[in-house]
């Protein structure tokens, strides 16, 4: 006898290209969870009307996406610690007619960084590049390691200056421009969207060491503009497939109280990218 699935989406505009649908089947297959998982392609002006859909059709829980994790943040009726420093929800839970933002975006980059890459966060000078949406969500946890230092650098400078403020409660947080930045770090995450375009913030390479980690946490096909500039110049560099992959972990445990094995689902969406 075969219950009904439990229902969840993901909600964003553009939706098509999402890996969400495919990680979350994954994941409940290793698991043994009954559940189904679907893309739901928002109009830009109704994220909530969407959303109060969904919840009278019994979905239990959404991750949200591009252009929505703002409009999430504001809709939540409860919001967990992490969320809140965030500015922005990824993942919501809808339980007796209330809705409960977090956001995983934070600790799915720290879990790719620690466990996956080996690299330790704990006492290492860390560079955070940009100020955006994408570096806020993951600040807190990124500080709950307790690096050593975090600079946030930014072309905009007075948006570093803001975040850094804005953080000094949970760390040694500090804000900078590029032009200044001449010593190496052990880590460099670059959190700008500039790899979209296939830019470079104009970084001096002296930042690079030769035991430096450098993380972007956008993926690709090939390594990303920043990664080869990293590599060039003595790092290791890893894209954020692995954020990505982790971060669903993380919504799928919230949801269902079961952690799944991220490694084999990583290898096969890493393969599935090689081959497009
Ligand atoms: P996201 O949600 O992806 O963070 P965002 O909030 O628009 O998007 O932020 C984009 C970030 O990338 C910003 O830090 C931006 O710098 P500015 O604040 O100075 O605009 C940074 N960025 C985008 N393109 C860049 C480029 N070509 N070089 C350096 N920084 C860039």
């Amino acid at each position: 006898m075969n219950a009904t699935p439990d229902r969840y989406t993901v909600i964003g505009n553009p939706i098509a290209h999402s890996k969400s649908p495919e990680i979350h089947a994954r994941f409940a297959a290793q698991t043994g969870q009954n559940l189904v998982y679907e893309r739901i392609l928002a109009p830009l002006d109704g994220f909530e009307r969407t959303v109060q859909d969904l919840i009278r059709e019994g979905v239990r829980g959404s991750n949200v996406t591009v252009p929505f994790k703002l409009e999430a943040y504001a809709l939540a009726d409860s919001l967990t610690e992490r969320a809140k420093a965030a500015g922005a929800v990824n993942t919501l839970s809808f339980e007796n007619g209330a809705i409960t933002g977090d956001n995983t975006d934070g600790i799915g980059l720290v879990n790719d960084i620690v466990r996956n890459a080996g690299v330790v966060l704990a006492g290492r000078k860390v560079l955070l590049l940009g100020a955006g949406g994408a570096v806020r969500g993951v600040l807190l946890p990124i500080l709950e390691q307790h690096p050593a230092e975090l600079v946030i650098a930014n072309r905009t400078v007075e948006k570093a200056d803001e975040l850094a403020a804005q953080f000094a409660g949970h760390g040694s947080v500090s804000s900078s421009g590029f032009a200044s930045l001449k010593q190496p770090f052990d880590i460099i995450i670059n959190g700008t969207s500039a790899s979209l375009a296939d830019d470079l913030p104009p970084l001096d390479p002296a930042i690079f060491g030769n035991a430096s980690f450098a993380y972007d946490m956008m993926y690709g096909k090939a390594p990303t503009v920043f990664m080869r500039f990293a590599q060039k110049h003595g790092a290791r560099a890893r894209d954020g497939l692995g954020m990505l992959v982790e971060q669903a972990a993380e919504s799928f445990r919230i949801w269902r109280g079961v952690l799944p094995d991220t490694a084999p689902v990583y290898a096969d969406l890493r393969a599935k990218l090689q081959a497009e």
